[in-house]
């Protein structure tokens, strides 16, 4: 079964199209990643598909329901798609302790057994349970995006948006976060719409992978290609000419 389908999306801010004709799908259980250089459309796409972009065209469907544009995710949509931001210091409330951070949304769902559930979330993620008295910036860079994934896992979505989750990370704290994902998807039986500009990110996760280039989609690999390395061509800037 395909978790996202998309079909000619097209999204425009005033003079500019950010993403013209856009048409890929997503099955169940897939990392499908999006890679491109800086403003080609990436992350616009991903906000059509979390509902935070209100104005777009073309045909979207999650779980087989078509979406709306302008019409607010509410119920199961909401909870079963969630995203994961590229800075995780950005995206979490600075005077908010990260207990409150995990509880909100429990809560806002009608959950019950808050602590239980805040520190399963922690444990989840590798963090101790002493992190949920904490604010935001008495942890680490990498610590804070344990704490968005810990978030966006809580509800138990069916889809992640991860939306550049390790750039902001040092390499070795990137590999750590890039496996923990790697782990929960396995655990949880979950898809994933990547989003990266980095190659070697894009190979060591995706199954699939769409080059983007001026918001339009311009080639597709597969897992043979991602392996041959042949996003890397278009993902780089090309090679200076020998003197
Ligand atoms: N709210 C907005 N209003 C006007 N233009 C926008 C808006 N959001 C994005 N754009 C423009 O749309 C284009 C695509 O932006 P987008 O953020 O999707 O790029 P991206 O591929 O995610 O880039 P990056 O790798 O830098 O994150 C860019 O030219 C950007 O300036
Ligand atoms: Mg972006």
């Amino acid at each position: 079964m395909n978790i996202v389908e998309i079909e000619n999306v097209q999204v425009v801010f005033g003079e500019k199209t950010a993403v013209s004709a856009a048409s890929f799908s997503v099955a169940a259980g897939e990392t499908f990643s999006l890679i491109g250089e800086s403003g080609c459309g990436k992350s616009t796409l991903l906000r059509v598909l979390a509902g935070l972009q209100r104005e777009w065209q073309g045909r979207v469907t999650l779980f087989g329901e078509p979406v709306k544009p302008a019409v607010r995710f509410q119920g199961a949509l909401r909870r079963n798609v969630q995203m994961v931001f590229q800075d995780p210091y950005a995206s979490l409330h600075p005077n908010h302790t990260i207990y409150r951070t995990l509880a909100e949304p429990l809560k806002i769902h009608g959950e019950t057994q808050i602590d239980a559930r805040v520190k399963t979330a922690l444990q989840e993620v590798g963090l101790s349970a002493d992190a949920a008295a904490r604010y935001p910036h008495q942890l680490s860079g990498g610590q804070r995006q344990r704490v968005a994934i810990a978030r966006a896992l809580s509800l138990r979505p069916k889809i992640l948006l991860l939306d550049e989750p390790t750039s902001a990370l040092d390499m070795s704290v990137q590999a750590e976060i890039l496996n923990l994902l790697n782990r929960l998807k396995q655990e949880h039986q979950m898809t994933y719409l990547l989003v990266s500009h980095d190659a070697d990110v894009i190979a060591h996760m995706s199954d699939r992978a769409a080059f983007m280039a001026g918001g339009v989609i311009q080639r597709f690999f597969d897992r043979e290609a991602l392996e041959r390395g042949e996003h890397r061509m278009s993902s780089s800037p090309s090679p200076l000419p020998s003197p």
